[in-house]
């Protein structure tokens, strides 16, 4: 079994699906620009069916944004997978991702379905979106819950009408790691046509269990882990992107996968999301927390002084992490203040350079020492404020 693993970023569609989040076209394409840098294989775009803005900003990374996959979601039926088709037709490899619940629960309360009509609808479904694209992702939403002999004839039918992925969601994160793996196991074993196509998972963080899972998927046969930047996504967020490849990178003696991730672009990426989310990452946040790498107590530091590796599992400078020496204040160049700008994941026009650093002078006749956070309170307040 091959050991690359894809990583599906879906930071724009289901991150942005987080609780306050809304971003505009320009910076979900400065958001895809910095994922293709940080070299994910496949970035989720939106959902063009859901508004014009979702529509003209899946438009524009296609048309733009060049070297992974890009990808615009549909619910099952006709006119959203039309309307995902018309924005992503642009993209040099387009993909088309289209889903149908497939739990008794979804299909009682939600669909107001039977198994047989959810059969055909993904039969009819995948096969118009492969008539637009030969790259075609199926999603059984809410897989974790549907009875599993049902689930495996949805992905054999997925499959047979030409669906070259197969999501496995545990939409409301209700699995554990064993069961889970399990699950990934049992699909691998039942469905006959699985060779055809690749197996991905989805695992929303409700019990703080999607690494976990995604992790213990990818030991049972699943090559496509969909994850979003510092955690984003619906309630408690999907599995973490950085979570995910770290884990993957730090234990390979255990995992044995690789991905095609640019590491020294996790921090720079994790910073430029949250700014533009407005999202703050909880200090002690895995991999990109203010503290990840923090020693607080005499005997860490202690430790860490003598030899890194007593206390820090990861080197924070992989990661694009730089404990800048640079103090900023009236004196400071604009090569500088450009630079670390950029360090904090902005990347500005000249324009806008100018502009900023002019604000930042006009500070720093102020407040003697300018901090990261004044400089990223200051890009976000007065340059990019709408
Ligand atoms: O959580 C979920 O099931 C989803 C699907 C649309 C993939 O987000
Ligand atoms: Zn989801």
């Amino acid at each position: 079994m091959n050991n690359r693993v894809i990583i599906f970023d879906t930071t724009l569609r289901d991150g942005e699906q987080s609780p306050g989040i809304s971003l505009n076209a320009k910076e979900k394409l400065d958001i895809a620009m910095q994922l293709a840098k940080l070299g994910v294989d496949v970035i989720e775009a939106g959902f063009p069916i859901a508004s014009p803005g979702d529509f003209e900003a899946v438009k524009t990374i296609a048309k733009n944004v060049k070297g992974p996959v890009i990808c615009a979601l549909a619910r099952i039926g006709a006119g959203d997978i039309d309307r995902a088709w018309e924005a992503v037709q642009y993209a040099e490899r387009p993909r088309i991702h289209t889903f149908v619940a497939t739990s008794d629960i979804h299909l009682k309360h939600k669909l107001n379905k039977t198994r047989a009509e959810v059969l055909a609808m993904v039969e009819t479904g995948v096969k118009r979106a492969k008539g637009y694209t030969s790259d075609v992702e199926f999603s059984a939403e809410d897989a974790f819950r549907s009875d599993l002999d049902f689930l495996c004839q949805v992905l054999e039918t997925a499959i047979a009408a030409g669906a070259t992925t197969v999501n496995v969601p545990d939409t409301v994160g209700y699995a554990t790691p064993e069961e889970y793996g399990k699950f990934i196991a049992d699909i691998n074993d039942k469905v006959p046509n699985i060779d055809q196509a690749v197996i991905s998972v989805h695992c929303h963080n409700d019990l703080g269990l999607a690494v976990a899972n995604s992790l213990a998927a990818v030991r049972n046969g699943a090559r496509q882990v969909e994850c979003a930047v510092n955690g984003l996504g619906e309630r408690a967020g999907n599995a973490s992107l950085e979570e995910i490849v770290m884990s993957l990178y730090t234990r390979r003696d255990s995992f044995g996968y690789e991905t095609g991730i640019n590491y020294q672009e996790i921090y720079r990426t994790s910073r430029l999301v949250s700014n533009l989310t407005g999202i703050a990452v909880q200090p002690n946040k895995a991999i990109v927390g203010k503290n990840a790498f923090a020693h607080e107590s005499g005997i860490h530091q202690d430790g860490v002084i003598k030899e890194r590796t007593t206390y820090e599992i990861m080197n924070p400078q992989m990661l694009g992490i730089v404990q800048s020496n640079l103090v900023f204040g009236k004196h400071s160049g604009r090569h500088g203040f450009k630079q670390r700008l950029e360090e904090l994941g902005y990347q500005l026009t000249d324009e806008e350079i100018d502009k900023a650093f002019k604000q930042f002078k006009d500070l720093a006749d102020k407040k003697k020492q300018i901090t990261d956070a004044d400089l990223e309170a200051l890009v976000e307040n007065e340059i990019r404020k709408i």
